[in-house]
């Protein structure tokens, strides 16, 4: 295991300790601010135009996971509901991402599905899109079963995410491209085993491009989430190489990350989306970012500083 395996393991574990969390909701908010655009839907919207001015997409995430009640749930789902009517008499240039266990998938998977369904129906009145987040693999097959499952009922307005560190995610590739799911493909950002998962960097980033190649290749459109010039450097080398057009993909990175590259991808032409989570329930999404990188965490003491 690499230094920076250990670091993401460790601060992965210190995460999901109660106390810690205590703690850190108690004092921590501020030093979050860097990742989060406001707690309210008002404020998300404002950053959300702000964005648009300088040519970046952004999708909308009403934070929230891992629920312990149902009624929950149906809050969060009524939350999505009117942000998509906001999205949509604001017209600003925005989709939205929603967690499945948001939704209650760990609860009641039925529940959760209708759920699901409720805002992609209200998506589709608005002339949007839902994207699910993938989270742990305990849950992927039943994210793909949802996501497969509204395609069949006429819903493809929904799509979800493919981790590129899971060593099924090539055959998983395959089966969504052939149902034409959206997806968005990312390294992914939870604690797996090795049995599941690859974990050395390199090998996570040759996966990655097999499967950005993979869509390419077949004429799918392609959003690429990652804020690591390894992979952004090789997409628009391999676009540029096989007269694959700027139309035909797109970069997305996270709210508060790397904020002038994605500023200089769209100045440069590239379609761009900007990852943008508000709300309260921040926790579980912060400590992730500070996981994935020791730099993350200085941006964030840094930001504490001023
Ligand atoms: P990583 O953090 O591994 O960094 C690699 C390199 O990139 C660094 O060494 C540096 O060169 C450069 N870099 C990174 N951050 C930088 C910074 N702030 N400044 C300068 N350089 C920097 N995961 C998941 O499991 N399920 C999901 O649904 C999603 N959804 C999602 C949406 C979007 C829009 C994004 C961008 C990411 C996700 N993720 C995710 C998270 C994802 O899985 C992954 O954990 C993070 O993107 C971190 O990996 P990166 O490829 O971005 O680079």
């Amino acid at each position: 295991m690499d230094l920076l395996e250990g670091y993401r393991k460790t601060l992965l574990t210190i995460a999901g300790n109660r106390l810690v969390e205590k703690l850190s909701v108690k004092y921590g908010k501020r030093l979050a601010r860097r990742f989060i655009a406001g707690d309210t839907l008002a404020e998300a919207l404002a950053e959300t135009e702000q964005l648009n001015r300088k040519g970046i997409m952004v999708t909308l995430d009403h934070l929230g996971e891992g629920i312990e009640r149902l009624n929950e749930a149906a809050g969060y789902r009524e939350q999505y509901i009117q942000l998509l009517s906001a999205i949509s008499e604001r017209q600003v240039d925005a989709n939205v991402s929603l967690k499945p266990t948001q939704m209650g998938l760990s609860l009641n998977a039925a529940a959760c599905y209708r759920n699901i369904r409720d805002v992609v129906l209200q998506a589709k009145k608005c002339g949007n899109f839902v994207r699910i987040d993938m989270e742990h693999s305990g849950l992927t097959q039943a994210t793909i079963d949802m996501v497969l499952k509204l395609h069949d009922e006429g819903l493809t307005n929904v799509g979800t995410v493919l981790q590129a560190y899971l060593r099924r995610t090539e055959k998983d590739a395959r089966e969504l491209m052939e149902n034409g799911v959206n997806l968005r493909l990312v390294k992914g950002a939870y604690k797996e085993p090795e049995s599941l998962a690859f974990q050395r960097t390199e090998d996570v980033i040759e996966h990655f491009k097999t499967i950005i190649r993979l869509h390419l290749d077949q004429g799918v459109y392609t959003a690429v989430a990652s804020h690591d010039d390894r992979i952004i450097e090789w997409v628009k080398r391999y676009t540029a190489d096989n007269g694959i057009g700027a139309d035909a993909f797109e970069f997305q990175m996270l709210y508060g990350l790397r904020t002038n590259a994605q500023e200089q991808l769209a100045a440069d032409g590239y379609r761009i989306r900007c990852y943008m989570p508000y709300g309260v329930m921040w926790y579980p999404y912060y400590t992730r970012r500070l996981a994935e990188k020791p730099a993350n965490l200085l941006l964030v003491l840094k930001h504490a500083f001023h």
